[in-house]
């Protein structure tokens, strides 16, 4: 049955370029897309930058540019670095949109209107200097439990500790370094526990993972609290109706961001983005980090219903990435961005490693460049490349680049090669592409024993047709794994199709034969990845005592 998804990746905070850390999750959905596609579903792709809030304005600030000159410019590099990666968004937006403001303000009034907002003062530290109250992260000061100086306002990087900004000691603005107050003022709490019991049967029906579902039972054994909505200005963000100065804190309109993307998208295409987060036909599907779970699996499926729409069909969740065994951190070195990491290696050889590590648990992932290495030429290379290399030759050396048909020694292994179509498409589906690139890893084994066993390249030499047909065999084995590989290595199968006459393979080819036709010569598809590129590209950035 055809179906809808609609799918969507967080959207990036537009105040820094694209790291490693982003493409973990845009590569997965890319993929789970990519395959989704394939099997010949209707599947739309949003993302957009998410533009407002504090920590935007301070990267303007520290520019010396207006936050939405920054905005802009980021979103180019943001699309830029996602498009060398090969992500194929049917619409990248943005949340400072009109859209996007018409549709926070729609959901808020509905909010109201259903008795979930409340507004009563609270009392916040203030930076009489900048005019300003203070987010936890520009407040620094010394940590009331273990004494280290100089940390957050919210949480001590040194014992770990959490606390209320108004205990820190000698709490400073970090921006100018004024002693902050305390002062008053409005603002909007946004009622979570009128939602409990709509959250709780919709986590009940499967849309999370296990491990997902129990984080969130620890949740709602504590209690929901409410959420505060406004910020005071000066903020970057869309007004709220009906007050005097207040914004909607950012973590409102950014999820909103995803249905204004679909809706600016639909409106070129003549249709209704709103429909589309309406009706049950269409599934939503989205994908993000463990760090942002709170927001996607409790705010997130309240403001959607309390605004009329459909709640997702599932939140997939995904673990951080760590580099070598360590957290990305810009003073070890581990802090990298797509870009750099492109100029060194193809952004391809990312998608296969990530995918050969990504499943659906939410433990960390680690990027270890040694494996990566390793990994990337055992198995790209000299498992897929090279059967495209050996038989290649041959069939041009040897037949004038004419295959014959397949060979009855490899028949059994050509059905078996396409008959496990199934099962890695089921763990596509279920996105653990780990298990999904372990079986066409070992169908490729099995694929290059039999070619070795069978040697065409001396069969052909006493019996030319058999040796003709045994490398037919084994570039149909070929053509069925780079089916399999589509949705991870795009690119390097779209030179397997173009080297084999077979443009746009999707699923259901596996099972048609290429015989008695012409194939392209070889051209190189793949470079081994040298160890040495590696090194330099390691020993250039990171710090030498902890250099591996
Ligand atoms: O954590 C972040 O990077 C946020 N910018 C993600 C927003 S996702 C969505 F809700 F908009
Ligand atoms: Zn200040």
């Amino acid at each position: 049955m055809k179906r809808t998804l609609l799918v969507t990746s967080a959207l990036p905070y537009a105040n820094g370029d694209i790291h490693l850390g982003h493409l973990v999750e845009t590569i997965q959905t890319d993929i789970w897309v990519r395959f989704q596609r394939m099997m010949g579903h209707d599947v739309t792709y949003f993302c957009a930058d998410d533009v407002h809030g504090t920590p935007i304005t301070i990267a303007a600030k520290k520019k010396g540019v207006s936050p939405e000159a920054m905005v802009a410019e980021i979103s180019q590099r943001h699309q830029r670095d996602f498009g060398t990666y090969g992500i194929q968004f049917t619409h990248f937006s943005s949340t400072g949109t009109s859209i996007n403001r018409e549709l926070a303000e729609d959901i808020y009034l509905k909010a109201v209107h259903a008795d979930a907002i409340e507004c009563r003062s609270i009392e916040q530290l203030y930076c009489p200097n900048d005019g300003m109250f203070l987010p936890d992260r520009l407040i620094r000061g010394t940590c009331p439990k273990c004494h280290a100086v100089d940390q957050y306002g919210d949480s001590c990087e040194q014992c770990s500790a959490v606390y209320n900004p108004s205990d820190l000691i000698d709490s400073r603005c970090a921006e100018c370094g004024t002693p902050p107050t305390l002062k008053s003022s409005d603002h909007y709490f946004f009622k979570l526990s009128h939602f409990e019991g709509i959250i709780q049967e919709w986590l009940k029906s499967g849309h999370v993972q296990v491990e997902v579902a129990n984080k969130l039972n620890e949740w709602f054994a504590n209690g929901l609290r409410d959420w505060d909505i406004s910020r005071d200005a000066p903020y970057y963000g869309f007004k709220i109706p009906n007050t005097v100065d207040k914004y909607f804190y950012v973590w409102v309109d950014a999820p909103i961001g995803y249905i204004a993307a679909t809706h600016e998208w639909a409106l070129a295409n003549g249709i209704s983005g709103i429909d589309m987060w309406k009706q049950p036909s269409v599934e939503i599907h989205h994908f993000i980090g463990k760090d942002i779970l709170y927001f996607h699996t409790l705010f997130w499926p309240a403001l959607l219903y309390v605004g009329g729409y459909q709640l997702p069909q599932r939140v997939n969740v995904h673990g951080f990435l760590t580099i070598n065994g360590q957290k990305m951190s810009k003073s070890r070195g581990t802090f990298i961005n797509a870009s750099e990491f492109a100029e060194h290696f193809n952004p391809e050889y990312l998608r296969y490693y990530l995918a050969s590590k990504l499943t659906l648990s939410i433990d960390d992932i680690d990027l270890n460049f040694e494996d990566f290495g390793f990994k990337v030429n055992a198995e790209i290379v000299n498992k897929i490349v090279n059967i495209a290399s050996r038989l290649g030759a041959i069939i041009h050396k040897h037949c004038d680049g004419h295959l014959g048909t397949i060979h009855p020694s490899g028949d059994a292994l050509v059905t078996e090669i396409a008959d496990a179509g199934d099962r890695i498409a089921r763990f596509y589906d279920g996105v653990d592409t780990l298990k999904a690139t372990r079986e066409i890893m070992a169908l490729a084994d099995k694929a290059n024993q039999y070619i070795d066993f069978q040697a065409p390249w001396s069969v052909i030499k006493t019996d030319p047709d058999a040796g003709r047909d045994i490398c037919t065999t084994g570039l149909n084995a070929l053509k069925i794994l780079a089916i399999y590989l589509k949705p991870i290595i795009p690119s390097i199968v779209a030179g397997i199709e173009s080297f084999l006459n077979c443009p746009s393979l999707t699923w259901e080819d596996r099972y048609t034969r290429i015989e008695q036709c012409r194939i392209q010569p070889y051209h190189h598809l793949a470079q081994r990845i040298d160890p040495a590129t590696i090194s330099r590209f390691l020993a250039n950035r990171i710090p030498s005592e902890t250099a591996v």
